[in-house]
C-alpha cells in the first residue's frame, strides 16, 4: 500500500476517481456514418448480383427513375440479378421529384411483395424515394410519421442505391426529400436509418444524361460541398471531403456538360457528388438549401437550379464570418494567386461561382420565373423552420432572407 493509499484509504480513492470521471465531458466529437459498402467505377453495376447475393437477398423491389427504366439503363442490373438467381420487381414510376402519393403507393406495394431490398435506381428523385419507400414500408408507417422528430420506427429490409445522376450524393445520406402532396412544400427527412447499406457508383450509367440536367446536378453537388465546407457542425473529415470535392467539381464539370461521353470526367463527377454527399450528410448544409426546399416547389425550380441561382448571393451574405472558408474554396476554384489578401481571396471565390454558373449555361437571377414578391415573407418564415437553416454559418433573420430573394428576384443589382 503507498502513502497516498495509506493516507486516504481505497474507498475514498474510488469515489475521487468516480466523480471525477462522472464531471469529465467530451469536447469536439463527431458522428461520421456512411454506407457499410460501396462499389464504384465503370461497369460496376454488373457485380449487384453477386454482392446482393452474398448478402443473402432473395427479392429486390427496384424503386425506378421512368426514364432511366426507359431507355434500358437496367438491364445490366437485371441481367446481374437473374444470373444470381434474386427475384426483382421493378416499380418504374418515379418522375423529377416524387411526392407523397407515389411513395406511398410504392409502400403499399412493399407491405405485398416479399421483397428484403429495396433498391433506388436513377437519379436523386428515384433514391430518395426508395429511401422512404423502405423505411416508411418495413415500419409500417407515413410520411407524416417519418417526418416527425420522435420517430422511432427502424428499417428491417435492406436498402442499396445506384445513382444516374452526379449531384444529389443521395446514395450516401441519410436524407430523403419528398414532396407533399400539394407540391408546394416538401418534407426533408434526416434519419440514420435512410443510409443506404449499399450505394453501387457506376458512371457508365451517366453517360447519357442531357447537358442541361447534368449542369444542374453538377452544382447541386457543389452547393453541398461550399455549404458543408462552410457549416457550423462542420468537422475536420466532412471538409476534407469537401474541399476535394470542390476541386474535382471545378475542373470536370464544365467538361462533361461540354463533353457528356468523356468518361474519365464522368467518373470524376460522380466521385466528386459521392464525397460532397458523404460530407453535408455528416456535417449539414445552410442557407442555399433552406431557401431553394421553398421556392425550388413553389416556381417549379429543379433542386439543382434553384440551388445554383442561390449559391452566390448567400456566398456573398455569409462571407462576412467564412472569410477563410471561401478563401480556401478560391484555391481550390483556382483563383487564388499569390499576393492576395484573405478578403481578396474570399470574394475570388464567389466571382468564380457566378462564372462557373455563366459557363455551363445556368441561369444567374430568379427572373423569368414567376416570382412573387408576396410570398418572400412566407419563404423566408419557412426557411428558417427548414432542417438546414442551423448550420449556415451566419445567423439569420427573416429580414435578411427577403432582402437576399429582392437580390436574387433580379430586381435589384448584382451583388
Ligand atoms: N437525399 C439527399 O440527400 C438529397 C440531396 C439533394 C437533393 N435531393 C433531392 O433529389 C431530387 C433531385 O435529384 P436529381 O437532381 O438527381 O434529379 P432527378 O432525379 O429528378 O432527375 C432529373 C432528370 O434527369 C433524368 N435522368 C436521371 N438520370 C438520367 C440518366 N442517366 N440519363 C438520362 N436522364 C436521366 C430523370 O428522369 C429526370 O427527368 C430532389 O427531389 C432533391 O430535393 C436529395
Ligand atoms: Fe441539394
Amino acid at each position: 500500500m503507498n502513502l497516498v493509499e495509506q493516507t486516504l484509504g481505497n474507498e475514498l480513492i474510488e469515489d475521487i476517481v468516480t466523480r471525477t470521471v462522472d464531471e469529465l465531458t467530451p469536447r469536439g466529437l463527431f458522428n461520421f456514418n456512411a454506407p457499410r459498402q460501396t462499389l464504384m467505377g465503370e461497369g460496376a453495376i454488373l457485380k449487384i448480383g453477386e454482392i446482393l447475393s452474398k448478402l443473402d437477398v432473395s427479392h429486390v423491389l427496384v424503386v425506378a427513375d421512368r426514364v432511366v427504366h426507359e431507355k434500358g439503363l437496367m438491364r445490366s442490373m437485371e441481367r446481374s440479378l437473374e444470373r444470381a438467381g434474386i427475384a426483382c420487381t421493378i416499380y418504374p414510376a418515379i418522375t423529377q421529384e416524387p411526392d407523397e402519393t407515389v411513395v406511398a403507393s410504392a409502400t403499399e406495394l412493399l407491405t405485398r411483395n416479399e421483397a428484403d431490398f429495396v433498391l433506388g435506381f436513377g437519379g436523386g428523385s428515384a433514391l430518395d424515394a426508395a429511401k422512404a419507400i423502405a423505411l416508411a414500408g418495413s415500419s409500417q408507417s407515413s410520411l407524416h410519421q417519418l417526418a416527425e422528430p420522435g420517430f422511432s420506427g427502424r428499417r428491417v429490409v435492406g436498402l442499396g442505391a445506384v445513382p444516374t445522376t452526379a449531384g444529389t450524393g443521395s446514395e450516401v445520406t441519410d436524407i430523403s426529400v419528398i414532396m407533399r402532396a400539394d407540391r408546394l412544400h416538401k418534407f426533408v427527412i434526416k434519419k440514420a436509418d435512410l443510409m443506404p447499406d449499399l450505394a453501387i457508383v457506376d458512371p457508365g450509367l451517366m453517360l447519357g444524361l442531357p447537358p442541361k440536367v447534368t449542369a444542374a446536378t453538377g452544382i447541386d453537388a457543389l452547393t453541398h460541398a461550399i455549404e458543408a465546407y462552410a457549416a457550423r457542425s462542420s468537422h475536420p473529415l466532412a471538409k476534407a471531403l469537401a474541399i476535394c470535392a470542390i476541386q474535382s467539381i471545378a475542373e470536370a464539370l464544365p467538361v462533361v456538360v461540354g463533353n457528356g461521353g468523356n468518361r474519365a470526367a464522368r467518373l470524376t463527377m460522380a466521385t466528386a457528388s459521392y464525397k460532397a454527399g458523404l460530407a453535408f450528410s455528416n456535417s449539414g448544409l445552410g442557407l442555399v438549401h433552406a431557401i431553394s426546399h421553398q421556392i425550388g416547389p413553389r416556381y417549379r425550380l429543379a433542386h439543382g437550379i434553384a440551388n445554383g441561382i442561390l449559391l452566390p448571393y448567400v456566398m456573398r451574405f455569409n462571407a462576412l464570418v467564412c472569410q477563410r472558408e471561401y478563401a480556401a474554396i478560391a484555391h481550390m476554384l483556382g483563383v487564388s494567386h499569390s499576393g492576395m489578401t484573405e478578403r481578396e481571396q474570399c470574394m475570388a471565390s464567389i466571382d468564380a461561382v457566378r462564372q462557373l454558373l455563366a459557363d455551363i449555361g445556368l441561369p444567374e437571377n430568379l427572373a423569368g420565373t414567376s416570382i412573387n414578391r408576396d410570398d418572400f415573407s412566407s419563404i423566408a418564415i419557412e426557411a428558417l423552420q427548414d432542417v438546414c437553416i442551423g448550420d449556415n454559418p451566419r445567423d439569420v433573420t427573416e429580414a435578411d432572407i427577403v432582402q437576399l430573394l429582392e437580390e436574387v428576384s433580379g430586381s435589384k443589382e448584382k451583388v
